[in-house]
């Protein structure tokens, strides 16, 4: 049993492999958070739910009757503080009622504990089996209006995860609105926490930040309608001394593609609190009487070793339990896309051509990317207008879907659904699909207004045009893109009065049709993307098993996306290929050798000319892919080591990934900083088996996992702009 309640003390106990988890039904009845960390297996600490007699920290009712001034909400740690209330700490919750007042004071009512694992209606969720999960679901209610909260927990023991979300339920006969509904909140006692989040832009996405929080309100949050390139919705909090291999960690995914925020706040007794949601700004939603509203899932996860177990049990639970499609275990194609080599001016000969040349070095799949539909030349116009070019494919996607096919390669297509050009035959159709505010010019934002995912008949169009597309031919692989951010946010749809509900109704709906899509097409593989990785989070994750990382494909650039990603997410999540040198975005120059160490810790691909590399680099190419398929299940499905933080040294980048098993091991070094009469380099692997013995097959070293883990393995002293190496470490039989 993973979950437990006490009656004698009220108290329930959740406990993971390595985490306790721990609540108390207060005195008044409300909802106290009394621990989260390392295990202390059945001891119940309540003792910390401490309070003070304190100025300016208000009492309940009922202990202001018994003259009970240690008693207040602005002290205790809780589970979901509310707005309005004595805790004047970030809430969880504001509802307003019809009467105006936004006070909401939650008190226990009831509670289930069962097996299994919730799930969210129309939301993404991790999911999973009897044995697997367990949950709890404690219900909350206002002690003036009947308005019910029922916190779910979701408990993983194996990876140390407890997921959260919440329903609310309006048992009033008006209806209420709420102005702040978040899905977690989690008090710790102290405050001695450094905060990582990963900030970027487009072309330099995830970049690893680590502060120390301090007092007061510290924000990681996207308005832009979408998880955004700029703030990640993933966070983590963690000692201030804890590296990749100790220390307290707790990390936060929100599994939702929208607006969100995550709010870490030290308070006036240096307690400190973690809320995260989808952010109150820019959201008012009406819940009429009798309907509910749910709050999107938070992932928690904790570690007492670091921050590489951290993401090690990220890793695996979002693989094996969040993750829906068939492709999350299924060997996945080596593609090339045509983006970076063509742009918008290619035709079927074009890339008939790629795909020849790649498929004679290894290639399995050719995409075409951007450009074959509708009048879409270059970005002023076509988009939403999901009919073939034949002008560019004279056959139409089937025709060249079949030639592909033919020389035994499967064959992709991009698509972007939520956008349209003004210039489509679809906008001069449905102009009022988009969001625009009737009375005034909105943004255009790479020539593109958005569509209005809230709208029935909008996913209706998108899935019957967009359908018609994948069953006129052959399509093994979907790139599901979304070029701009949501601006002049107004449905002509809903009455002003529900105008606030636009942002959260343009996910939901997304996610159902995103959700017809993945359900019709399981065996279409299909990649997420926003201008690169502008849509990475644990929401898209669910019905994409990987998106593009960045459209920066710079090697160099790549470690650091590739490092602040794997915080949070699979290996077997990050879209990344090889492209040309000098790079497009950046004009660096890099070995094709060390374009392939770097994108073989992805998923694999190329995207440029290949018809226009040498006999050389074609060479090479062939050894890259052998190589890849190699360790394909150790870098897909292993575990992954961080050996380096590439904000930190410059020198050079390694990481590493294991076999599960620990019989096979990869290790990757780039060196990002030549010197001139350079020191010994060496490196210690991680994971390994110490008493084992193992061979690194290029440097011909024989000797056990301890030596290679804690003695080092040399590294080469070669000379040259970004030399890169891969080490194979196997087991000796
Ligand atoms: C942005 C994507 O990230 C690129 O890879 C490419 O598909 C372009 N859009 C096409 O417009």
């Amino acid at each position: 049993m993973s979950i437990n309640y006490k009656e004698e003390t009220k108290i329930f106990t959740l406990e993971t492999r390595q985490a306790t988890y721990q609540m108390q039904i207060g005195k008044f009845g409300h909802l106290f958070h009394v621990y989260y960390g390392n295990k202390i297996g059945k001891a119940e600490v309540d003792y910390l739910v401490r309070g003070a007699d304190a100025g300016f920290s208000g009492n309940c009712y009922e202990a202001y009757l018994e003259d009970e001034r240690t008693y207040s909400l602005d002290e205790f740690k809780q589970e979901y503080p509310t707005f309005g209330s004595a805790d004047f700490r970030s809430s969880c919750l504001a509802v307003e009622y019809q009467n105006g007042s936004q006070t909401t004071e939650l008190r226990y009512k009831t509670h289930r504990i069962y097996k299994g694992k919730y799930a969210l209606q129309g939301l993404p969720a991790m999911w999973g089996s009897e044995e697997e999960w367990e949950t709890l679901e404690i219900t909350l209610l206002d002690a003036h209006y009947p308005v019910e909260v029922t916190l779910l927990y979701g408990v993983l023991p194996e990876y140390d995860i407890i997921t959260r979300a919440v329903k609310i339920t309006n048992h009033m006969n008006d209806k209420i609105i709420l102005n702040r509904a978040l899905s977690t909140c989690v008090d710790l006692q102290d405050h001695a926490y450094d905060l990582l989040s990963f900030y970027g832009k487009h072309n330099m996405e995830r970049s690893l930040m680590r502060r120390p929080i301090c007092h007061g309100k510290q924000a990681v949050d996207s308005v832009r309608g979408t998880s955004s390139h700029q703030q990640n919705p993933f966070a983590i909090l963690c000692d201030h001394t804890a590296t990749e291999d100790c220390g307290n960690c707790y990390g936060f995914s929100f599994v939702y593609s929208g607006n969100f925020l995550a709010e870490v706040e030290v308070d006036q007794y240096e307690q400190t609190r973690m809320v995260m949601g989808i952010h109150p700004t820019g959201f008012r939603y009406t819940v009429e009487s009798g309907d509910t509203f749910t709050a999107p899932e938070v992932v928690c996860a904790y570690s007492r070793d670091g921050l590489g177990t951290l993401s090690r049990n990220y890793h695996k639970a979002f693989r094996n339990h969040l993750v829906k499609s068939q492709f999350a275990k299924k060997r996945r194609p080596i593609l090339i896309n045509n983006w970076e080599a063509t742009t918008f001016d290619f035709n079927e000969d074009k890339l008939l051509a790629i795909a020849k040349e790649a498929k004679e070095l290894g290639v399995e799949m050719l995409v075409m990317d951007d450009g074959w539909f509708g009048k879409r030349n270059n970005d002023m116009s076509g988009l939403g207008d999901w009919f073939v070019n034949t002008k560019k494919l004279p056959q139409g996607v089937k025709g060249i879907a079949e030639k592909v096919n033919q020389l035994d390669m499967e064959f992709g297509i991009w698509v972007e659904p939520e956008m349209v050009n003004e210039d489509s035959d679809l906008y001069r159709t449905h102009p009022d699909w988009c969001f625009q505010i009737p009375t005034r010019k909105g943004v255009y934002s790479r020539a593109q207004l958005v569509l209005d995912m809230g709208r029935q008949e909008v996913r209706d169009y998108l899935f019957t045009a967009i359908g018609a597309v994948l069953d006129s031919a052959n399509i093994a692989y979907v790139k599901w893109d979304m070029n701009r951010h949501l601006t002049d946010v107004w449905s002509g749809n809903l009455p002003a009065e529900r105008q606030g509900e636009v942002y959260h109704r343009y996910v939901l709906g997304l996610y159902e049709l995103v959700d017809r899509f993945v359900t019709k097409y399981p065996q279409i593989l299909f990649e997420g993307c926003s201008g690169g990785g502008g849509r990475f989070d644990a929401g898209w994750l669910y019905y994409m098993p990987q998106s593009w990382c960045s459209d920066d494909t710079d090697a160099i650039e790549r470690i650091h996306i590739q490092h602040g990603t794997s915080f949070g997410y699979p290996v077997s999540a990050m879209g990344s290929h090889v492209s040309v040198a000098p790079n497009q975005q950046t004009g660096r120059f890099t070995p094709l050798h060390t374009r392939g160490v770097v994108a073989m810790a992805g998923t694999f691909g190329y995207e440029l000319d290949i018809t226009h590399m040498t006999n050389e680099e074609k060479e090479l190419v062939k050894e890259q892919i052998k190589e890849f398929k190699y360790h394909y299940d150790t870098i897909q499905y292993g575990d992954y080591y961080r050996l380096t933080n590439p904000e930190e040294n410059n020198r050079y980048a390694a990481w590493q990934f294991v076999s599960e098993d620990k019989k096979k091991s990869l290790l990757s070094v780039v060196i990002l900083h030549a010197t001139a009469n350079a020191a010994f380099l060496t490196i210690k692997a991680k994971g390994l088996q110490a008493e084992r013995v193992y061979h690194i097959a290029e440097l011909d070293i024989t000797t056990t996992g301890a030596a290679l883990m804690y003695a080092g393995i040399p590294i080469p002293r070669e000379k040259g702009d970004y030399i890169a190496f891969n080490f194979t470490i196997e087991e000796m039989v």
